[in-house]
């Protein structure tokens, strides 16, 4: 049996498989539409979620099995304060394969602890967003083609938001990325991410809080929301919610085949004039969540088609 709690529990061969077999899926679909059948999946959110949620339970829905869950911690028994190792063990025989997204970094990794279920980390804290970039990656991967040579800008609350620190532990990986980090100075990445694994694996990047000074220059513009939940006081969220608005006037200076991503959800950081630039693919993005939480739901139940 086996969690995932990082993108990095993944080898990047394993990485590549997924990936192979969310091409599969895509090509195919019918084809995976029995195999789950007669498993379950549970999705426990103690937090928000639109997509990943609803993407982890259409993925299982795809492949015949079905879901159970709880989409917030009030409608949980965590709210008359049952711990998560407790909630696990639990749905460990309710369930075949759960999917937890927490506000408290570490908490997926804790009922993994506790678990007889494969648990994915659907989102920790500030921490990471396995899944998301698995999506991320195949995003790349079908629209861009590879994943070495490229220079990656991140844009956005670079602290806070778990997509970025996912994605960037995700990319060192390959050969010649180049990381372009532009957030406000108090949004730029936490310090273990700088040293322990850019500055660690010797990985070009440059820090800046101007986007149309770089923006010329990139294969790549991850945009990110600022993270309001994660914020001490709703006075710095308010001067840096808007530091940066991505609209038509800064696409016409990025390069012609410059492709833009965002996690979603969208606030204020994508101007929606944007949306309509071949070049804008985070509602595909989204769209391709549903196939690789298939390939890993599959993979994590060990089930085979091919
Ligand atoms: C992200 C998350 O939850 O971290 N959303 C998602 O899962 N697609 C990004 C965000 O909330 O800003």
């Amino acid at each position: 049996m086996r969690h995932i709690m990082d993108a990095l529990d993944l080898s990047p061969e394993e990485l590549d498989d997924l990936i192979c077999l969310a091409k599969r899926i895509i090509d195919n679909p019918e084809k995976y539409s029995e195999c789950c059948k007669g498993k379950k999946l549970a999705t426990c959110f103690y937090e928000p979620s639109t997509r990943t949620r609803l993407s982890f339970e259409a993925a299982m829905l795809n492949l015949g099995g079905s879901v159970l869950g709880f989409s917030s911690a009030d409608s949980s028994s965590a709210a008359k304060g049952e711990s998560v190792s407790d909630t696990i063990r639990v749905i460990s025989s309710y369930a075949d394969i759960c999917a937890m997204r927490h506000p408290k970094e570490g908490a997926p990794l804790v009922a993994s602890m506790h678990s007889r279920i494969p648990v994915i980390n659907a989102g920790d804290g500030g921490h990471n967003h396995p899944t998301q970039t698995l999506t991320d990656l195949l995003t790349i991967n079908i629209l861009k083609g590879r994943f070495d040579n490229l220079k990656i800008g991140f844009c956005g609350d670079l602290k806070f938001g778990r997509t970025v620190h996912s994605l960037i532990n995700a990319m060192v990986r390959y050969e010649n990325v180049e990381f372009v980090l532009i957030s406000p100075p108090e949004l730029r990445i936490p310090d273990y991410l700088r040293k322990g694994t850019l500055d660690a694996n010797n990985i070009k990047y440059t820090e800046v809080s101007d986007l149309d000074s770089v923006i010329g220059d990139m294969d790549l513009l991850y945009m990110t929301r600022v993270q309001r939940e994660r914020f001490f006081n709703e006075e710095d969220y308010i001067r840096l919610k808007d530091s940066f608005i991505l609209d038509a006037a800064k696409m016409a200076l990025a390069r012609e085949d410059m492709l833009v991503l965002h996690p979603l959800p969208r606030v204020n950081e994508i101007s929606t004039e944007v949306d309509e630039d071949p070049r804008a693919v985070y509602f595909k993005q989204a769209q391709y969540g549903v196939y690789i939480r298939m390939a890993l739901i599959m993979t994590l139940l060990g089930i085979k088609v091919d």
